[in-house]
């Protein structure tokens, strides 16, 4: 049995990474191909119990950046040994909705120097790289713009725009590190087009 495809999904937040895996579903099924759709931090039980301690804490209480970082590839750990590698060894394709580089972009932009975070990934993720990422990308003022246009509002606007502005550089240097994993998709195209622009990356995997 040939190993599944593990594919990831990045970006700030609401660039519309939901939008695009649940696009991407079906466009894959259609292929044949069996899909697991999965999230982090999260995953498996464990891992969700986890997302809520570390997204939600108790009123008055707050992780250090590094605690964060730690609870993240905790879950992240039970994540892949659980969820991710089992289906890739069943030949499953794993669309992942963030991923390490989550850890990289919002875990460095906090504080955690990025040669820790390295580190921790090289003990967690050890060779279950991802065989492509989708960086969904745009200026957090034009997202805030078209969140604001449809009447979303939610902690993205509590947050800062230098903060967005930052996790938005830190996913770009990714790419540029990464080229031959990583692709580059404007999310403020209509969805179709995201949509193609991951069907064409996704293709290209296929003929490796
Ligand atoms: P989301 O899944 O709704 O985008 O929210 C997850 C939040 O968790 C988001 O703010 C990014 C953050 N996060 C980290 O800080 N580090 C990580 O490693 C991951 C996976 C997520």
């Amino acid at each position: 049995m040939a190993r599944g495809r593990f594919i990831t999904f990045e970006g700030g937040e609401g660039t519309g990474k939901s939008t695009l895996i649940a696009g991407l579903v079906p466009a894959l099924r259609d292929r044949g191909i069996s899909v697991v759709v999965t999230r982090e931090p999260g995953g498996t039980p464990l891992a969700e119990k986890i997302r809520e301690l570390a997204l939600n804490p108790p009123d008055d209480h707050e992780w250090s950046p590094l605690a964060h970082a730690l609870l993240m590839n905790a879950a992240r750990e039970d994540h892949l040994v659980r969820q991710i590698r089992p289906a890739l060894d069943r030949g499953l394709w794993v669309l992942c909705d963030r991923f390490a580089d989550s850890s990289r972009a919002y875990q460095s932009t906090q504080g955690v120097s990025m040669s820790v975070l390295k580190q921790f990934e090289r003990a967690v993720v050890g060779d279950t790289t991802p065989d492509l990422t989708l960086i969904l990308d745009a200026a957090p003022e034009d997202l805030a713009a078209r969140r604001m246009a449809r009447d979303i509002t939610d902690v993205f606007e509590a947050k800062g725009m230098e903060f967005h502005q930052n996790i938005r550089n830190a996913f770009l240097a990714i790419a540029k590190d990464e080229p031959n994993r990583c692709t580059v998709i404007s999310a403020l195209q209509p969805v179709e087009d995201v949509l193609a622009n991951a069907l064409t990356a996704i293709d290209a995997l296929g003929a490796q």
